[in-house]
């Protein structure tokens, strides 16, 4: 297969852990003979500094013009500090995903046996755990009509059926793929919007036979969650609600490091970390990579290369399991490795493998 790849390393850790997502790639292209090559574009506060707009058309257009996206972090500090700042990196972010109609947003929450006792809950709670949250990514309060003066403000929290409809199809293939479970996450008790998720899903269980559908409402679907997260299999919400529960999944999983995401739908898909830019660590050469490396993995099993997928996952049980790990989740006493030299051993893993 021939593949082109557009690369939007961003801002903080980001250049880092990319560089090592396309040194697995590559390896992986070459063990397999496909075709890669890589196409470089800028986003984020990089893009900002450099062109005023943290998603340059340039950059649209290369990833208009790519097969997918390798995307790494962006954000930085001195945005963040400051409120009257016009454009913002995130703005990059939510520019993509609205450009390329990247409306699905995949986010596996997966545990790794070696890492259990770095969850803030009990190991009997997480072992096993392994859910996937589908969250809506182009509508809702994010995009919705917005107002603001210094006495009143306001975002509208707007979906449309085909919205809805189409985001949970998404949900229901997966769930036919794994458990064949789907929880439908709202907050139809009080909101409108919530309440035509709820019509809507209602309406197309019946179609999904084979998949069992359960509703609940998102405060309670948090509480589940650290309750009893292996109640889960494929979680579906919209787009507020999703980033929240997201980021409550990863960590109850012990390792925000380690987690991949895709974004899909109209246009090129994207792969990426869920994780931030972590401009603290930047330079350093201690970011975990393995969030990027999985978002590969996640890349060849969206083109059905489920082999490319499957050795990617196999060399990052393997570094783990021979604690060839960055700093955060190295055991005591255990070597030292940093970003460039966990990628090079998993690069090397694949050559042998
Ligand atoms: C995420 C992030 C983004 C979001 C921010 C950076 C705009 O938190 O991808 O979850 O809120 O969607
Ligand atoms: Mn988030």
């Amino acid at each position: 297969m021939e593949l082109k790849i557009a690369v939007l390393a961003g801002d903080g850790i980001g250049p880092e852990i990319s560089a090592v997502g396309v040194d697995v790639m590559s390896a992986v292209c070459e063990k397999f003979g496909h075709k890669v090559s890589y196409e470089y574009a800028i986003c984020g506060a990089h893009a900002i500094d450099e062109v005023g707009d943290p998603f340059p058309e340039d950059t649209f257009k290369k990833c208009m013009a790519a097969d997918a996206v390798l995307f790494s972090a962006v954000g930085d500090p001195k945005f963040d500090n400051n409120p009257s700042a016009k454009v913002r990196p995130e703005q990059g972010l939510l520019a993509m995903r609205k450009k390329l109609g990247l409306f699905a947003n995949i986010r596996p929450v997966q545990t790794f046996d070696c890492l259990v006792h770095k969850s803030p809950l009990k190991d009997e709670l997480v072992k096993g755990a392994d859910f996937i949250c589908i969250r809506e990514l182009t509508g809702g309060m994010y995009f919705g009509e917005k107002y603001q003066d210094d006495e009143k403000a306001y975002d509208t929290n707007a979906y449309t059926r085909p919205e809805i409809e189409r985001i949970l199809k998404v949900a229901y293939d997966y769930a036919r793929k794994r458990n064949k479970h789907v929880t439908v996450v709202d907050k139809a008790n009080v909101l409108a919007s919530s309440r035509l998720w709820r019509k809507v899903a209602q309406e197309m269980a019946p179609n999904y036979p084979d998949v069992t559908t359960d509703f609940m409402y998102v405060d309670n679907a948090a509480m589940r969650m650290i309750q009893e997260p292996k109640f889960f299999d494929v979680m579906v919400t919209e787009n507020t609600f999703g980033d929240i529960l997201t980021d409550e999944g990863s960590c109850i999983t012990g390792s925000m490091g380690l987690l991949p995401s895709a974004s899909t739908g109209e246009h090129t898909p994207v792969f990426e970390p869920i994780h931030g830019s972590w401009p603290q660590a930047k330079g350093l050469n201690i970011a975990n990579p393995l969030a990027q490396v999985l978002s590969v993995a996640m890349l060849f099993e969206y083109f059905d290369l489920k082999k490319e997928g499957e050795l990617i996952r196999k060399a990052v049980d393997a570094s783990l399991d021979q604690n060839v790990r960055t700093p955060e989740i190295q055991i005591a006493g255990g070597a030292k490795y940093g970003t460039k030299e966990v990628g090079a051993w998993l690069v090397d893993w694949i050559k042998k493998a």
